[in-house]
């Protein structure tokens, strides 16, 4: 028999709703980011974050590649939280140390820097998923790419995920199908997959992740195969770089494109997207319209920088960005 009275029927239509939306929100928006949310807080925030960039890639200009793929491993594992910069304790075991991560994932030590003067100016106030969020911003405009404002007001988490790392970033081996369905996983379209993929604009590969590629595949161009092959030998070698850009490899253009389209993908998967399927006709667009991948990419990276752990996750303002308060 029914016998809520008005107020309670109220509560539990008002818990039911909530439910309802935590489990519709997913990992998706949690809270609403807003780019001004630290101005009044923290209103020095951009400045310390570019500031601390800009020495970064002054020092080295992959930098701005390396703290960019950061962002990305952090945002696809349970949200952008700072789950990938805690390290491992005896009883702990991060992300750190997943497949996609070990020996790869790197700058660290530049987000503890930026993070040091942040909280010199803004104790205990701005979060380290923040932090990433701008300095990967920073990063792609100190190569020369675009800029764009920042939504913020991310938490950082008090746990991270080895497993969600290992099963939730693509590997460079990686089908088209798989491409588009991991990203689809994380409420990512094929169009955004795309123009993200264009990061491998920057940056470097290691040769153990391409040696397949220039050794095996028939979609490879053969001057550039026999070029990669000059420093990636059949066998060792393994950590040997090669940049995924042969021109301009720290300029942030879309050259990337233009070398898919004459089969000059670096790994496997960024050949994918310009292999006779669904993606090669953007893949030609972005190729000869710098300013579509431009705003295509600013509109994903934005997209990628909103999903959040999901609603009812405890988090925090961590102190120390590689350990929980
Ligand atoms: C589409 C699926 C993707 C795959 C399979 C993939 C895979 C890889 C691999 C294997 C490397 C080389 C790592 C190493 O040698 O240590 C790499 C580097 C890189 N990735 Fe991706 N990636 C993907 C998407 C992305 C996205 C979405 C971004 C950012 C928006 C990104 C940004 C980068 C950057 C900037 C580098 C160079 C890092 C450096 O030089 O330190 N990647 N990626
Ligand atoms: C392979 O690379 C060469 C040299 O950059 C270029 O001239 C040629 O058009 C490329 N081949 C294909 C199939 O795109």
């Amino acid at each position: 028999m029914a016998t809520f009275t008005r107020s309670s029927s109220t509560a539990a239509v008002l818990a039911l709703a909530a439910v309802v939306l935590a489990v519709l929100g997913g990992a998706v928006e949690a809270q609403q980011l807003a780019p001004n949310f630290y101005s009044r807080t923290c209103p020095n925030l951009a400045r310390i974050v570019r500031r601390g960039m800009a020495s970064a890639v002054q020092k080295e200009r992959r930098m701005g590649a390396s703290i960019l793929r950061m962002f990305f491993h952090d945002c696809f594992v349970n949200g952008c939280d700072g789950s990938i910069l805690l390290d491992d304790t005896s009883t702990f075991t991060g992300e750190k140390g997943a497949g996609p991560n070990a020996n790869s994932v790197r700058g660290f030590e530049v987000i503890d820097a930026i993070k040091a003067q942040v909280e010199a100016s803004c104790t205990a106030t701005v979060s380290c998923a923040d932090i990433l969020a701008l300095a990967a911003r920073d990063g792609v405009n100190l190569l020369g790419g675009p800029t764009w404002s920042v939504p913020l007001g991310r938490k950082d988490s008090r746990t991270a995920s080895q497993s969600a790392a290992n099963d939730n970033l693509p590997g460079p081996g990686s089908s088209l199908s798989t491409l588009i369905s991991m990203f689809g996983n994380q409420g990512l379209s094929a169009r955004d997959m795309t123009a993200l993929s264009g990061a491998h604009t920057i940056g470097r590969s290691q040769c153990q992740f391409f040696r397949s590629r220039i050794y095996t595949e028939p979609n490879v161009n053969a001057s550039f195969a026999a070029l990669r092959q000059r420093t990636c030998p059949r066998s060792g070698g393994d950590a040997n770089l090669a940049p995924f850009d042969v021109q301009t490899p720290d300029g942030f253009d879309n050259a990337y494109y233009q070398n898919l389209l004459q089969q000059k993908g670096l790994l496997h998967s960024d050949q994918e997207l310009f292999n006779g399927g669904s993606q090669d006709a953007l893949v030609r667009q972005y190729s000869n319209n710098p300013a579509l991948f431009s705003s295509d990419f600013v509109t994903a990276m934005i997209k990628m920088g909103n999903l959040l752990p999901s609603a009812g996750t405890r988090t925090e303002v961590r102190l120390n960005c590689r350990k929980v308060n």
